[in-house]
């Protein structure tokens, strides 16, 4: 099993990452703290992996709170039911919320763990190779907004994570190439070799070779887990994390919650942000080209939707979490592995870059 450690001093905690995981009572005992829990999962993850986390609960109060499955019932009113399902059991100030399932499960449950109480303490088991490799790790928790991706949430960080890679076995293909999405944007932030590692290895991701991915997660946690140690709360750095995420996170909103897929949606994301990065001058076309070849090598779509005008663009990326002031700032490149936020562009640059980046 690999360790990784999420260094927040009082705060720290661990990333475990192997097969088999799911099933080790131990494993997830010692990172609850009183005696009881409730499980947030899915209608889809509950049938596959429900009754083996209840399984590692024997002994403890623990009740579980099944939400609708997809990204549009990422909201106020669905999150609901985790505080009806904590409220109904008489669950108290020392109760653990174990997040089961992916992003949307994660995001939800960690804010309901947040918020509940004033906050009670959390576990992450994450069933997606995107929600292993991203939204596990870090604590940003939260929902959407009928106006705007992620924009109601907290910081909140878990006690563990848990990634069980067996989970991946039932994921289907545009989900394995949704998370690939996360694992190329660290290639593209900060790690110019992992990039190259990811054009030699793309077709044994493709295939699930377990080796494969799991080195492919370790690194990645590994580079949250660095970045995030360094900047919590996104005051700096941890920005960079963002990249393709303005764009993505338009097309998210503007195709309708759940059209696109998160991790398709940061794909096509990341090409405008390579596009852009070369119209500015910064980045060359041969690096542009790379970064896009490896995202479609990951099947993941690499053009904007032609639905989608460049107003529309303009007035969904202005509501964003990077807008300060009301300027927005946008995470682009100078090159593959050298990312920096920035505000440094015009508003024809970006115009132009959208326009570029739409499929005709
Ligand atoms: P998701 O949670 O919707 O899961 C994708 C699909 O796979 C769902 O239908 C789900 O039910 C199903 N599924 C989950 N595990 C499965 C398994 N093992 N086998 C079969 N099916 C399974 O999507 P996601 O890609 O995991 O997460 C996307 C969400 O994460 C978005 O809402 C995004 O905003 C959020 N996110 C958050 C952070 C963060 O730092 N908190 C980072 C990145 C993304
Ligand atoms: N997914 C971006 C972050 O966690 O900061």
């Amino acid at each position: 099993m690999t360790t990784l450690t999420v260094e927040l001093g009082e705060r720290s905690y661990p990333i475990y990452i192997d097969k088999s995981l799911l099933g080790q009572e131990e494993l997830l005992k010692k990172h609850i703290q009183g005696n009881s829990a409730l499980i947030v999962s899915n209608e889809t993850v509950a049938p596959l992996y429900l009754e083996k986390t209840q399984a590692m609960l024997s002994g403890l109060k623990h009740e579980s709170v099944i939400l609708p499955d997809g990204e549009k019932y990422k909201n106020l009113e669905v999150l609901n039911q985790i505080y009806d399902g904590l409220l109904r059991n008489h669950f108290d100030r020392n109760t653990t919320v174990i997040a089961l399932g992916g992003g949307v499960v994660g995001d939800m449950a960690g804010f309901a763990a947040a918020s509940y109480q004033r906050g009670v303490h959390l576990v992450q088991i994450p069933t997606t190779l995107l929600s292993q490799v991203d939204s596990s790790v870090g604590g940003k928790t939260g929902v959407n907004h009928a106006l705007g991706k992620n924009m109601i949430g907290a910081f909140y960080q878990p006690k563990a994570v848990i990634a069980d890679t067996d989970t991946l076995d039932t994921l289907p293909d545009r989900e394995l190439s949704a998370g690939i999405a996360e694992i190329i944007k660290y290639g593209l932030i900060c790690k110019p070799d992992f990039f190259g590692w990811l054009e030699d290895n793309m077709s044994l991701m493709l295939a699930r070779d377990k080796k494969t991915l799991s080195y492919a997660i370790q690194v990645s946690c590994q580079t949250k887990a660095d970045v995030v140690a360094e900047d919590e709360r996104e005051s700096g750095k941890r920005a960079l994390l963002n990249l393709g995420h303005t764009f993505g996170h338009a097309i998210e909103n503007g195709m309708g919650y759940g059209e696109w897929l998160h991790g398709e949606a940061v794909g096509a994301g990341m090409c405008m942000a390579a596009i852009m990065s070369e119209q500015l001058g910064w980045m060359s076309s041969e690096e542009t080209k790379k970064s896009i070849n490896l995202i479609q090598q990951a099947k993941l779509p690499i053009q904007a939707p032609a639905s989608m005008s460049v107003e529309k663009f303009i007035e969904l990326m202005s509501v964003d979490k990077k807008v300060i002031d009301g300027v927005l700032r946008l995470v682009l490149m100078k090159g593959i592995g050298k990312s920096l936020i920035t505000d440094d562009y015009t508003v024809e640059d970006l115009n132009q870059a959208i326009k570029l980046s739409t499929a005709a």
